[in-house]
């Protein structure tokens, strides 16, 4: 099996090419089954065409598909061929998309994966629409695996989704509430996106067969992962680069969104955290100078640090839990590789 390579231009995220040669044909496939209109918004938003349908060269936008390469990673990881976990893999990806046509509406962001978002292009009846239609076909394509694992499977992207959604929720909700800790974050960020990253590595195992010990092994490297990750984007959202992440910067300032860096800076000592409490006390919505202000505010106080300390120390956590799973030693590197990129990256 190759080793992860970094083909792509500078700076990108570094994708091995056997995951998109194994993904590609069922995720079009997938895509292709919604009714046309929302086929056509879903297609917008991986980048496979451009607004009107015209076909868009195949390496241009899309995501970096880590849940899909973590779902059939870590079916190799025990043991099995990675087309065992290809329905899996084209799952995590479809029900990832449904979240983020959906996030862009509720956090009112206007770019995604260097391009207007969906709701923006379509109207936000068309993308909450195609979100819908995208985990309803994520569930199929679960329910068309063997039979003997198919229940299986569906259960563990269930039980996902309620995390999932209970995460965003929190996540809205923290907007308006002064007092946040970085447990409570904590629990948020497991939810909206430790949840998600746990069961593309759990589905990996349990489309592949494996043991629930070894299943329960990849969930938990996935959820702690999944926390690094968060983490890590986070820190992108305050001080990344937009031509980079192809996201918006310092939105997540302005919405008053208690990302992490944000929640440890509120709760430090000082008074760079004191002027920040200050800032987060005034009703209105902050403007271009209060979001460089409150930026630097927060690197001061610490916030920066504490949420790279937060990223590593979960990433070291979600390695851990990866060895009860018994990985093969290829395997193993690999997920080790992945997940360092995961949280070591600029997109
Ligand atoms: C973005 O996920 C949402 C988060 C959970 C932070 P990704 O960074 O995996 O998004 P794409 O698919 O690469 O665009
Ligand atoms: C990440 O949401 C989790 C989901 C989309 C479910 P964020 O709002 O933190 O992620 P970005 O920064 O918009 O990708
Ligand atoms: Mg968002
Ligand atoms: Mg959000």
């Amino acid at each position: 099996m190759s080793q992860i390579t970094d083909s792509a231009p500078a700076g990108a995220f570094p994708r091995l090419d056997w995951v998109d040669d194994v993904l590609s044909p069922a995720l079009r496939s997938a895509v292709e089954s919604l009714p046309a209109a929302e086929s056509l918004v879903a297609g917008y938003h991986r980048g496979w065409c451009e607004a009107d349908g015209t076909p868009r060269p195949a390496a241009s936008g899309g995501g970096k598909t880590v849940r899909p390469a973590l779902a059939l990673l870590s079916a190799v990881a025990v043991g099995a061929d990675p087309s065992q976990a290809v329905p899996a893999a084209v799952a995590v990806e479809l029900v990832h998309d449904f979240t983020l046509l959906h996030d862009d509406v509720i956090d009112g962001d206007a770019l995604r994966r260097h391009r207007p978002a969906a709701w923006l292009m379509f109207g936000t009846p068309a993308a909450v629409l195609t979100g819908d239609a995208l985990l309803v076909a994520a569930l199929r394509v679960l329910t068309q695996a063997p039979p003997d694992r198919a229940g299986a499977a569906v259960r563990e992207l269930v039980g996902t989704l309620l995390e999932l959604v209970e995460g965003q929720s929190r996540d809205v909700a923290f907007e308006q509430t002064q007092e946040v800790s970085v447990a409570d974050y904590l629990g948020m960020a497991a939810g909206k996106t430790g949840s998600l990253i746990g069961c593309a590595c759990a589905l990996g195992g349990v489309l592949a067969g494996a043991d629930t010990v070894r299943v329960g092994g990849l969930r938990e490297f996935g959820r702690s992962l999944g926390l690094a990750f968060q983490c890590a984007d986070d820190i992108l959202g305050i001080w990344g680069r937009s031509s980079r992440s192809g996201k918006p910067v310092g939105a997540d300032l302005a919405a008053r969104k208690k990302s992490l860096p944000v929640v440890a800076a509120l709760a430090a000592r000082g008074t760079a955290a004191e002027r920040l409490r200050e800032l987060y006390r005034t009703p209105h919505r902050p403007g271009e100078t209060d979001v460089d202000l409150a930026r630097r505010l927060v690197e001061e106080a610490g916030g920066r640090q504490a949420a790279e300390e937060e990223a590593r120390r979960h990433l070291t956590a979600a390695m851990r839990f990866l060895s009860l799973a018994r990985p093969t030693a290829d395997a193993y590197r690999q997920l080790h590789d992945i997940a360092w990129a995961m949280t070591r990256r600029e997109s």
